[in-house]
Formats: C-alpha cells, sequence, structure tokens
C-alpha cells in the first residue's frame, strides 16, 4: 500500500518509516512531485492537519495522511501552540524558535509543556483523525543535537535527557508523533 505522508520534512519521514509496517510503501511531498509549502492557515493543530491531508488527496489523489504539531507551555498559557512554527518569526527558523522559547522563559520556575500531534487521515472512503501527546518540562538551555525543532529543549516525562539526546529510536518509543502514529498504524491493520 502506498501512502503519501504531507511533510517535506526528511527527519520526519525516517522517524515515521521506523514506526510502518514493512508492506506500507511510505513517500514524502517531494516524492509525488509536490513541492509547494501547503499553506497552514488554521487557528487549530487539527485544523492544520486536515487541511494539509486534504489538500494532497485532492490535489494528487493518493490516500495520505498529514501532521501537525504543537508545543503547549504551561506558562505562557499554551503556547507556542499552533503557531510553533513560526514562534520567532515567518522564516521558521529551529534556533531562533528555541532562544524565543528560552527567553520568555526566563526566570520562570513552572517548566511544565507537552507535544500534541494531530493526524488526519484521507482514504478513499473515509476521513480520520489520530492525536498523540508526550508531556514534559523546557530546559534551562539547549543539550543535544539529535531530531529537529523544539527537540534541544524538552526533556519528557520520566527522563533526564533532552528529546535531542536521545536516539530516533528511544524517541519512537515515547514521543508524541509516535503515539499518533501508534494509533493510524492499529486502525491500519483492523
Ligand atoms: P509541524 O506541525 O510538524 O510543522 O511542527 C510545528 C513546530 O513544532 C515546528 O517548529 C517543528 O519544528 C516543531 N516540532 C514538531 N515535531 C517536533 C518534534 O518531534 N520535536 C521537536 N520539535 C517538533
Amino acid at each position: 500500500m502506498k501512502l503519501v505522508f504531507a511533510t517535506h520534512n526528511p527527519n520526519k519521514l525516517t522517524e515515521v518509516r521506523a514506526l510502518l509496517p514493512k508492506h506500507i510503501e511510505l513517500v514524502g511531498l517531494d516524492a509525488i512531485d509536490c513541492h509547494e509549502d501547503i499553506p497552514e492557515t488554521s487557528d487549530t493543530i487539527e485544523g492544520n492537519a486536515i487541511i494539509k491531508a486534504n489538500y494532497v488527496s485532492k490535489k494528487y489523489d493518493f490516500d495520505c495522511f498529514a501532521d501537525d504539531t504543537g508545543l503547549e507551555v504551561d506558562a505562557l498559557n499554551g503556547a507556542p501552540g499552533v503557531h510553533s512554527a513560526r514562534y520567532a518569526g515567518a522564516t521558521k527558523d529551529d534556533n531562533a524558535n528555541v532562544a524565543k522559547l528560552l527567553k520568555d522563559l526566563k526566570g520562570e520556575t513552572n517548566r511544565k509543556a507537552r507535544f500534541k500531534t494531530v493526524i488526519a487521515l484521507n482514504l478513499e472512503r473515509e476521513k480520520i483523525l489520530f492525536q498523540g501527546i508526550v508531556n514534559g518540562t523546557i530546559a534551562e538551555e539547549p543539550r543535544g543535537d539529535q531530531g529537529f525543532g523544539y527537540d534541544p529543549v524538552f526533556i519528557p516525562e520520566g527522563y533526564s535527557k533532552t528529546f535531542a539526546e536521545l536516539s530516533i529510536l528511544e524517541k519512537n518509543k515515547i514521543s508524541h508523533r509516535a503515539n499518533a502514529i501508534r494509533e493510524l498504524i492499529d486502525y491500519l491493520k483492523t
């Protein structure tokens, strides 16, 4: 079964491929010649996942799924949330986002946060949503060089390392996206 994951991010493709059963051929947007940046115009994480999945199924006619993720920080009233990618500006710069987050949390003792991923799956006859969450805290400074995005400052609950100090395998056991993907896989198996 060929399934399009609506992403240009090779890190995400690698993470998700490692979780899927072998009979699912997972390809990214570049492999179907979709090189545009799909607009994410919703003000919710769910809404953006749905927009991206619908864009691909309508324009390219493939079974597909799209994910959208937000980092919700308690002391910032849930920000950056749906704005996580552009927190520090339109360039979607991971380092700038991390720097802004640490600046906004400077002196804050409540460092509780969670990653939330929503996946919108569009098959020929049905559309379904899945969700995955991982709770944790925001570190005082970046640590580690694995992963991407906010990984260097996110310490998952029960760990002392940041996501960026864990291997992909370790991150995949507990991450928000892995939890959402597991829901997706359970569904695809039925
Ligand atoms: P997107 O929905 O995957 O585009 O992600 C929104 C924002 O959250 C971007 O800034 C990503 O870098 C960040 N993000 C998404 N997934 C992860 C993750 O697994 N670790 C760290 N940051 C992530």
